[in-house]
């Protein structure tokens, strides 16, 4: 099992960032958290960040026939993307939102998402743990499918 988590703008500054809202966590020691749990857990996991829609477009779609899951934290583009929305809707690959914070007891903004409605699934609001949380219901869900499949 592949799973490629995604991260979009800004998360790259996690740790220095409003850490009153986000707290003081890296996304290197995410990253290295999901990687801990990822070996755990028996998959394999590839992270990337980036703070460009057009390249997480990119790696959305380059996504298909090498990955199983994808989870992905988009930042700001969640409350933007109709892109991204598409992209993760075109490849049609199990997807599961994160968010450090919980968007719906934030600015009203925060409180759409254009991933929701193409998601498996959404964490939000459990810090870093939200990483750990998404990758264990991207790993669920992928192996309740394959039980059916083979049933
Ligand atoms: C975020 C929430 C978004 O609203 C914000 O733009 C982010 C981070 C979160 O993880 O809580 O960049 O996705």
């Amino acid at each position: 099992m592949n799973i490629l988590i995604l991260n979009g703008p800004n998360l790259n500054l996690l740790g220095a960032r409003e850490t009153d809202v986000y707290g003081m966590v890296t996304l290197d020691k995410i990253n290295r958290d999901v990687e801990t749990l990822a070996r755990e857990l028996g998959v394999s996991v590839t992270a990337r960040q980036s703070n460009g829609e057009g390249e997480l477009v990119e790696w959305v779609q380059q996504a298909a026939g090498r990955y199983d899951a994808l989870v992905i934290n988009p930042g700001a583009y969640t409350h933007t993307s109709i892109a991204l929305r598409d992209a993760i809707a075109g490849v049609g690959i199990p997807t599961v939102e994160v968010h450090l914070s919980n968007i719906y007891r934030r600015e009203e903004f925060r409180q759409h998402s254009y991933i929701a409605g193409v998601a498996v699934g959404q964490i939000a609001g459990f810090g870093p743990d939200s990483y750990t949380l998404g990758l264990r219901a991207a790993v669920a869900h992928l192996r309740a499918r394959q039980a059916t499949a083979k049933s």
